[in-house]
């Protein structure tokens, strides 16, 4: 894969590629331009052709052509060096045969969950309880249960596997498709399916028990087709009414999707079984800057929209919220109460900070002078997350009346509890994710699929992390020959290999940003050195 990388890189100029996104001036030996993310007026972004590199002031954004796709297109690396590959037409199977195994193991579990969600709409019509239940207590009409292909699992043991074996497929690829439970039967049982439904087709599922029970919803578990923190429920469904009307309303629910999408506004998604990440907002953001969250207005609402707020700030989001549902617990039903309501609920949102603010003040008492500092806390702390110095003063001025103060009083706190660079934590979150999964998988690689090819790898002893090791490689691995094994190892080790370097790299940034911050000229200039070393590595 290291050679696919560099024949990429060697067909396409950094600034070739960086160009289609960016308008880019020669400054000397450098190439400057506006930030793709940042509102900055002022260009803070800058390329070097020679080294092949980029680098955002604005965001503390960098890295090489790969890591640019992934931010701006909000794509894997994986997707990333796809896409490149074929600008530069590049041929990825000639690279690495790891790959070509992945390309058909997908393809045959593609086969098998579209098989699947044939399967169970085809139960849905031989099923009188099913369809009494989608129809009366969900109010599904046919059109949204052909468009959302709302299916039935039969509360038979194997029928579902037994039906995948008769057309060939073998189990462990209908577990890796994870349709199957630990003893060898269908998973999904005495249940409505709502298929997960992406640019692949079919790719996981959401699973309603009909009437009581527990668990309320059984996901499908994560695959090499679903991923749960990418995944947008109803986007499919939702495209081309987000484009036409230029916004995307979020709700909590998959069933709240389905609801609205009947009642007539079909820009809603939900984020299926996970709160919203950075990629959710990422893709959602390609297509409309206006998204309105339709969450509760309970503490974890504010929880969730506050969450939102601070991943919004720098995709150049407008976040909204609508909130008033008339009484009612969810959208899915005040659409069942009247879907003009929901209309006018949606059409109603407000800003996303306003509405935060007005929560804020629920619970404090804004005579008191405790009082007032709690809220100037929260609502300083909320303001730092918009972007643009006009909309902020308007915020910064509707506080500074609310609280009988001045703006300069505010930012006077402000200055006083900076905080650090707010998007941080998260990205350091996600970062030790990443690189957990891919050691973890390539670890139960080399453990349970006695793969001895690859080497250098420190191993752990411990029973529970053996445990956990074993559970990840039946999940993922049963069933690979050997030598799939050994070039999915060799990729893993390869992308951790990357991954880490990257990481070193975005640490990196983070600290040329602050010394670029605090004015340290010596200091920018001796870690640009130590990123371009890294970069060389
Ligand atoms: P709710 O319990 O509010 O679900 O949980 P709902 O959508 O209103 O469900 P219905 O109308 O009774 O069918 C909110 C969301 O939390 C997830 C689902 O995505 C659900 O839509 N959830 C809930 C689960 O994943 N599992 C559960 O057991 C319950
Ligand atoms: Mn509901």
């Amino acid at each position: 894969m290291d050679d696919a990388k560099e024949e990429i890189r060697a067909r396409l100029p950094i600034e070739d590629v960086v160009g289609q996104y960016v308008e880019l001036k020669r400054v000397g030996r450098t190439l400057k331009g506006r930030s793709p993310w940042g509102v900055d007026k002022t260009p803070s972004f800058m390329v070097s052709p020679e080294k092949g590199i980029w680098h955002d002031f604005s965001s503390n954004k960098g890295g090489d052509v790969f890591s640019f796709i992934m931010e701006v297109e909000g794509i894997s690396f994986r997707e990333a060096l796809e896409k490149l590959a074929t600008q530069a037409g590049v041929e990825l199977k000639k690279y690495g045969g790891g790959d070509k195994v992945v390309t058909e193991r997908k393809q045959r579990m593609k086969q098998i969950l579209e098989l699947s969600c044939r399967f169970y709409q085809f139960c849905l019509t031989k099923s009188q309880v099913a369809k009494k239940y989608v129809e009366e207590k969900r109010g599904m009409l046919q059109g949204t249960l052909d468009t959302f292909r709302i299916g039935y699992a039969p509360n038979q043991g194997k029928a579902l596997v037994q039906f995948l074996a008769k057309k060939g497929y073998k189990t462990a690829e209908i577990e890796a498709a994870g349709l199957l439970n630990r003893y060898g039967g269908d998973l999904f049982r005495g249940r409505m399916m709502v298929p997960f439904i992406d640019t692949n087709g079919v790719i996981g599922y959401t699973a309603r028990i009909l009437g009581q029970g527990e668990p309320k919803y059984l996901n499908s578990p994560e695959t090499l087709l679903f991923n749960k923190s990418r995944f947008v429920f109803g986007l499919a469904q939702a495209k081309e009414a987000i484009r036409q009307h230029n916004f995307v309303v979020i709700v909590e629910g998959n069933m709240d999707v389905i609801s609205s999408h009947q009642a007539g506004v079909r820009e809603a998604v939900a984020t299926s079984g996970t709160a919203m990440t950075d990629s959710h907002l990422k893709i959602l953001s390609r297509m409309t800057p206006d998204v309105r969250l339709a969450y509760d207005g309970d503490e974890a609402g504010v929880k969730a929209t506050e969450r939102a707020i601070m991943l919004a700030g720098d995709l150049g989001v407008n976040l909204s919220v609508i909130s008033d549902y008339h009484g009612a617990k969810d959208p899915d039903e005040l659409i069942q109460e009247s879907a003009d309501l929901w209309k006018k609920a949606v059409s109603e949102c407000r800003p996303a900070v306003e509405w935060l603010l007005e929560k804020y003040e629920e619970n404090i008492d804004l005579t008191s002078g405790v009082g007032k500092r709690e809220y100037s806390d929260l609502a300083v702390k909320l303001l730092r997350n918009v972007q643009d110095a006009v909309e902020r003063k308007h915020y910064e001025k509707m506080v500074a009346r609310k609280l009988d103060c001045d703006v300069e009083d505010l930012r006077a706190k402000k200055v006083a509890e900076r905080a650090p660079r707010r998007l941080k934590k998260i990205d350091a979150k996600v970062e030790m994710d990443i690189l957990k999964g891919l050691r973890e998988s390539l670890q139960a690689i080399l453990i349970y699929g006695k793969v001895t090819e690859v080497k250098g790898v420190e191993l752990p002893e411990e029973e529970d992390k053996l445990a956990e090791l074993a559970m990840i490689f039946d999940a993922r691995y049963k069933g690979w020959e050997l030598d799939a094994l050994t070039q999915e190892a060799q990729g893993l080790l390869a992308r951790y290999k990357d991954e880490v370097r990257s990481q070193e790299v975005r640490a990196l940034n983070e600290q040329l940003a602050q010394a670029e911050d605090a004015g340290d000229e010596e200091k920018v200039e001796e870690i640009l050195r130590q990123i371009m070393v890294l970069k060389k590595s």
